[in-house]
């Protein structure tokens, strides 16, 4: 009898431990490895034989596709999986860093080092994860060199301008290192990124044999990646995201099309103060001032495109309240280059168009410890990314516009408690019992 109480005062303890504190999140903590093939758009893989990315699919979850934000560039789309922001509210609204009223325009590999084009107020993943304690790394990934309100990542990497993007021996390179940082150095995150297929894509264009070269050779760096995981025990406590920026669409040339000079339509110096433009599907202006009608006007008759002034474009786009972007954004339709005067536009390929279309979709695959085995998911937004990258790493997110609902199926457990909830159930089924016989 005495015993039995004995027992029962110390079941209850440890019930009441079990149930009543929650478990220590830190404990429970897995590392994150989030990798981005710039421009692999979500079909890539299915004409070229994958065995590594197909593994991948049985060994972990894997999304039909998803959708890029409106406005598919790679600065954008990159900073809104990263921030869980709409870009008008992250505000990188192009690849190139700009100023309309200075005509400053910088080139994107450049504007990747200028934090005053970053920083804007919302807070990217790595320094929210700092906050909290972890220990983050980017590696050549779009917003990971620069300081935010005067805090940088812990460790950063960015490509050189010219510096080659599809180089293997550097790729396993750049693996084995972002691996050691995971084992010998105690990272939480790292964000890994790579500039193909982007680069043959626009080059050649989606449907050229050296495409699908490039997509055996990504292929063949996921099997390096994972033997590495293995090779250094990070099975079980790394998760994995692997994910891009936008597609990739070939674009319509003579004598298939007319293609579109914009100057036919206006008198761009005399009208416009400023213009990005001969770059792909998304152009900006800034007309004169009283010009704006005029301009808008004179657009609207252009064909294979669609002009908007920036206050009045859907609001589904998420663009509208964005203070950076000029007052009229010039979306072309799929394939169709936006040409200012001449046509000194060499791309095969290129992306930027309505993130409505198939071509402009990306990937998405999982895997590690939290997720599921041969799960195929529905499409999203990437937008929705963010808290899931949040829940994995156990982190407060910042404000976002992303919903950890819609990711919430790829994960074993939809919530923490799920894994107390099993032996805090048994515990408290034999105090039940205990408690009976005493
Ligand atoms: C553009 O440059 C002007 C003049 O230097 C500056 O006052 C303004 O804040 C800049 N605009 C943006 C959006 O950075
Ligand atoms: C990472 O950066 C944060 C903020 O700058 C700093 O407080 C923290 O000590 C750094 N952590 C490591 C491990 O370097
Ligand atoms: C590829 O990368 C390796 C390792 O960084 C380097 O030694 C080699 O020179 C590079 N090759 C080219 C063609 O850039
Ligand atoms: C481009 O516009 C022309 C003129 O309106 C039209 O005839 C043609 O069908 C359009 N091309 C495409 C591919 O939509
Ligand atoms: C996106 O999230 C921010 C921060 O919570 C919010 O201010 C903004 O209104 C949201 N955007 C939309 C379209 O809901
Ligand atoms: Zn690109």
């Amino acid at each position: 009898m005495r015993l039995q109480l004995d027992l029962f005062l110390l079941l209850v303890l440890v019930v009441s431990r079990v149930v009543c504190t929650p478990l220590k999140k830190s404990e429970d903590r897995k590392k994150l490895l989030l990798v981005s093939f710039d421009g692999f758009r979500w079909d890539y893989d299915q004409d070229v034989d994958t065995p590594n990315l197909d593994q991948l699919a049985v060994d972990g979850v894997k999304a039909k596709y998803i959708t890029p934000p409106m406005l598919t560039m790679t600065s954008p789309s990159h900073f809104t999986t990263i921030t869980g922001r709409w870009v008008e509210d992250h505000e990188v609204v192009h690849n190139m860093m700009f100023n309309t009223t200075t005509n400053l325009k910088v080139p994107h590999k450049e504007s990747m080092k200028r934090s005053e084009w970053w920083d804007n107020g919302v807070l990217p993943l790595w320094i929210t994860a700092q906050n909290q304690g972890l220990k983050t790394a980017s590696f050549f990934f779009p917003g990971g060199g620069v300081s935010y309100r005067g805090q940088a990542v812990n460790r950063t990497r960015l490509a050189e301008v010219g510096h080659p993007d599809d180089n293997v021996t550097e790729w396993r390179q750049n693996v084995d290192t972002v691996v050691s940082w995971f084992s010998k150095e105690e990272f939480d995150l790292v964000t890994l990124y790579f500039g193909e297929p982007d680069n043959v894509g626009h080059a050649k264009g989606p449907d050229h044999p050296d495409r699908k070269k490039i997509i055996a050779q990504i292929d063949y760096i996921i099997g390096y990646l994972r033997d590495a995981i293995n090779n250094h025990n990070l099975m079980d406590s790394l998760n994995v995201i692997i994910t891009s920026d936008h597609g990739m669409t070939t674009i319509k040339k003579r004598p298939q099309v007319d293609e579109i000079i914009l100057n036919k339509y206006l008198n761009l110096i005399k009208l416009a103060s400023f213009e990005i433009l001969d770059y792909g599907g998304f152009g900006i202006l800034t007309p004169r001032p009283g010009k704006e009608q005029e301009v808008y006007d004179a657009l609207s008759k252009a064909p294979n495109l669609t002009v908007y002034k920036k206050h009045e474009m859907p609001e589904s786009f998420h663009l509208g309240r964005s203070e950076r972007l000029p007052p009229i954004v010039v979306m072309a339709d799929l394939g169709f280059n936006l040409n200012s005067r001449f046509i000194v536009y060499v791309n095969k390929g290129d992306h930027g168009f309505h993130n409505g279309e198939m071509d402009m979709k990306m990937i998405f695959r999982a895997f590690g410890p939290s997720f599921k085995k041969n799960f195929v998911s529905e499409p999203f937004d990437s937008v929705h990314i963010y808290p899931l990258m949040c829940e994995l790493l156990q982190i407060q997110p910042e404000p976002h516009n992303g919903s950890l609902e819609v990711t919430r199926d790829l994960l074993w457990s939809g919530g923490e408690s799920h894994r107390t909830g099993l032996p805090a159930a048994l515990l408290l089924w034999v105090l039940v019992w205990l408690s009976s016989v005493v």
